[in-house]
Parts: C-alpha cells; structure tokens; sequence
C-alpha cells in the first residue's frame, strides 16, 4: 500500500473514534519530551487526536486519555516517565484512564521490556515509525479493550496529510526531513528516528503557503540534519521531484524566502561538516533567514570530535565560524555542547573553554554526557566519573553565562527588529517578543502588536532577556 492510501485508511478509524466520542467528549493530555521535531510529532498526535472529538486538557487527572511523545537523547527524560507512570497507576485504577506511550523511546527494547514489565497497565505503545497509525491502534483498544503495541524498526516512510494542531498562530515549526545518517558516538538518534529522508520539496512550500495563507509569520525548518535535506537522495539516485528549482537545502531557503507573509525563517539544526558555501551564501542573501545560526559543536578538542565521530576538528569548525562571520553579516551563532564524553581530559575540556571563548555565542545549550544503550560510546572504557563531569558543566556554566553577559550588554541602547509573539508570562501589561537573534525582549505595548515584527529600543538586559522600549 503507498502512503497515501495508508493514511486515508487512517482516516476511517479517526471517522471510527469520532463516532464513539461524539457523545462522551472525552477528554485527553499529553506529555512532549526533547526536541522541536518531537514538539511537532506532537503537534500532529493533537491533530489526530481532535479530529477524533478529544477535547485537551492540562492537568493530566482530568483526562481520559493520556499521551507521552518520549525523547531518549538523555537518561533524565527516562526517570521523568517512569515518575509520571507511577503517578497514573493510582489514577487509572480510580477512573479507567487509558495510557498511551510513543516517541523515540519506545524504539528501545529495554525501555519496552520494563514497562511492560512494571508498568503493565500502559493500553498502547507506539514507535517513531507507527506514528501516523495512531488512530488504528487506539481504535482497537478502545473496541478490542486489550493492549497493543505496534513498534517496527525499519528506516521509515514519510507520511504526508496528517491533520495539525499547531501550538501558536503565529510561529510554526515545518519538519523537512526525517532520521540521521551521522551516527555521532553518543548518539541514540539514528537508531530510534532511521535513516535520513527528505520530504519532497513540493510538500513542504504547500505547507509554508498554506502557513503564511493563514497568518503565521515565522517558520522553523526542523531535522536532525537540515543541511544534508535531499543529499542521500541526490548522491543515491533515489527520486524526487524537483519542484521551483528546489534540489538542496540552499535552494529551499531560496523558495522559501520567496512565500509571500512568512517574515522569518529559522532552521535547526545544520551539522558542521555539511555547511557548504551555498547554504552560506543563500543564509546571506535570503533576507527573511535569520541571521542566528545553530552550529552544535559538542567538544572543542579534536581528539574527543574524532571519537564523537563528529568529522571535523577544531581548527575546521572554527574556520568555518571565521568564513561565515566574514561572509554573513549581523551573524549570530548558538550552541550545543556535551561535558564528559569517555576519555575527555582536562587539557580536551579547555579545548571547549577556549572554543567558547574565541566564537563568542549568543547562547550555548550544554548537557553533561549520558551513556546510551547501544551507542558506541556506551561501550568506550574510559568513562568519566560524575563528580569530574559535573565539576566541568559548573565552569562551563560560569564561563557561558560571564560570556553571555557580556554579549547581552551589547544589545543595551541599540535598535531591534522584534516579531511580538503575546503577552510575558508572569505580567499581562507586558508583551514578549524575539529578536533577529532569538532573544526574547519584554516591553509595554497594546495587544494589537501581537503577530507584528515592531522595533524597539532595547534598555536593560536580564542575563536570560532584555527589556525594550517602542520606538
Ligand atoms: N548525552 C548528552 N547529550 C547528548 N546529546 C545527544 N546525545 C547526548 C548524550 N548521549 C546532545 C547533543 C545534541 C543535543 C540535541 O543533545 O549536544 O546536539
Ligand atoms: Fe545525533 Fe549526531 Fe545525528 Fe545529531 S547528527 S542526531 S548528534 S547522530
């Protein structure tokens, strides 16, 4: 069966539901774990999950359905969902509340095995792969009341059409490939997501359009490896449809600059090592991209990059940040770091030190290393005892937050483009928005701002925001 009829089959039991719903309404909650591209997996189990006639709740006891898109990037998100489960055991005896787990996690046997094991009162688990089946698998537990799993491990299709409940109306996130093909050593991902694959272009500007059709103003186009988009198609023969002049990650930021409405495009992430001059160029010349770019580059030694598997050395990563500075202007660049993969020395720590020191970020996202079952930096020797690991995160954080400082007293007296996305948080007479550089800027202004790209003046800065002014 192609996709298209797989999905249309879907669509009967989401029919099948909705009949059975149409009366009680019931109700369901969902957890969302790790990254943007689970964020938008989300997004699309919300859609499935309305169309069915559930109505979403926040506080999970008031559900009849609870949800869990699971991340496995890092342990921590394991012990938030064992936590989780055992709250639910209590509730689910006093209410019968059916329980479904899918996501990256549920790609992992020993995750699997335990909770069927401990937690034999989950309904349904589902895989990375088994998405878009969501609506057959719930519908036999609701009619066949016994438990399913439908977990595959294969590289995986791309399923186009499934309905959407988007978290904001005015920034949406696209997700323009799927899986990795890097195998970095600490990495789970390519074993729970598969193999790259790319949308096809046509797909993904009707989605954009139909987007900026609708009001949105900001697209993020989201991948594990967003500059490789069509790369193992192009060098493997496998077909696609070009589709206005998109053939490459370069020429779909040209597209996509082009769509009438949409004022921003950001993308996440681009691996070093694939940063060709035309990505480079077309980030320069597409006016609506903006000008911060995400360049992960977990360690700074090159000994520890090459046992990461990472294909690039220090010097390589920070000539490349040197060509795109020069070549790109206003450049802004963030982030990923990783303190204590197996063998990292104190002399390969001040490696990522002096990295820090020498781009200058405009934010660092930092994790402490996770051994993950199955990866090869599990089975290195040379692991690093915890009490080292955190002592390095401590410095780097005091290092990142000195530099981030710093760089946010920049901001201070200087104009900035900001797209208003709603009202702050915790003070409903103020608006909260983001700069070019993905700062979040809060400043007094009427509602009607909300969804404008407005300038302001910016007049203090709050380590993790700047406060502004309109002008
Ligand atoms: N341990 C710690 N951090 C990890 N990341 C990926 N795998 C691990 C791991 N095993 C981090 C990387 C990646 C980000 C999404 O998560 O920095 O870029
Ligand atoms: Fe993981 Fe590396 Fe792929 Fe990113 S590029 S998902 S870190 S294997």
């Amino acid at each position: 069966m192609n996709t298209k009829n797989e999905i249309e089959e879907q669509k009967q039991y989401i029919q099948k539901i909705k009949e059975i719903n149409q009366v009680q309404k019931p109700k369901y909650s969902i957890f969302t774990m790790g990254c943007q591209l689970n964020e938008n997996d989300s997004e699309k189990i919300c859609g499935m999950l309305e169309e069915m006639e559930y109505k979403k709740v926040e506080n999970f006891k008031d559900a009849d359905l609870v949800i869990f898109n699971t991340c496995c990037v890092r342990e921590n998100a394991e012990d938030k969902l064992f936590g989780k489960l055992g709250e639910l055991k209590k509730i689910k005896e006093e209410k019968g509340t059916i329980i479904a787990i899918g996501g990256c996690m549920m790609q992992e046997k020993h995750i699997t095995d335990k909770i069927k094991e401990s937690y034999p009162f989950v309904d349904l688990l589902f895989g990375t792969h088994t998405l878009h089946k969501l609506p057959e698998d719930l519908y036999n537990v609701l009619d066949q009341k016994h438990k399913q799993e439908d977990i595959i491990d294969i590289e995986g299709k791309i399923y186009e059409g499934l309905p959407i409940k988007r978290d904001s109306n005015i920034k949406a996130s696209v997700t323009i490939m799927n899986g990795c093909n890097n195998f970095c050593s600490y990495c789970i991902v390519p074993y729970v997501r598969g193999r790259e694959r790319s949308r096809e272009p046509k797909d993904i500007i009707e989605e954009v359009k139909e987007l900026a059709k609708n009001g949105y103003k900001e697209i993020t186009l989201l991948g594990q490896n967003v500059n490789s988009y069509l790369r193992v198609e192009r060098e493997k023969n496998i077909p696609f449809e070009e589709y206005q002049g998109v053939n490459s990650f370069a020429t779909l930021l040209y597209a996509i600059n082009k769509i009438e409405g949409i004022e921003r495009i950001r993308f996440i992430s681009p691996h070093p090592k694939d940063f060709t001059d035309d990505v480079i160029k077309a980030i320069r010349e597409c006016d609506k991209v903006c000008k911060l770019v995400h360049l992960p580059l977990q360690a700074g030694s090159t000994k520890v990059l090459k046992d990461m598997n990472r294909k690039y050395t220090k010097e390589q990563y920070l000539h490349l940040v040197k060509k795109m500075k020069e070549e790109i202007p206003n450049l802004t660049l963030s982030t990923d770091i990783i303190v204590g993969f197996p063998g990292e020395t104190d002399e390969d720590f001040k490696d990522t030190l002096d990295v820090i020191e020498k781009v200058g970020y405009e934010q660092v996202y930092m994790f402490i290393y996770s051994r993950r079952v199955g990866t090869p930096g599990d089975k290195m020797e040379n692991q690093i005892p915890d009490d080292i690991k955190h002592k390095r995160f401590d410095r780097l954080k005091q290092l990142v937050e000195n530099k981030i400082y710093e760089n946010n007293q920049n901001y201070i007296g200087t104009t900035q483009k900001i797209l208003v996305e709603g009202k702050s948080k915790n003070n409903e007479h103020t608006l909260t928005g983001r700069t070019d550089s993905n700062k979040v800027v809060i400043f007094e202004g009427n509602d009607s701002l909300i969804g404008k790209m407005i300038s302001i003046k910016i007049l203090s800065q709050h380590m993790w925001y700047l406060k502004g002014e309109i002008i």
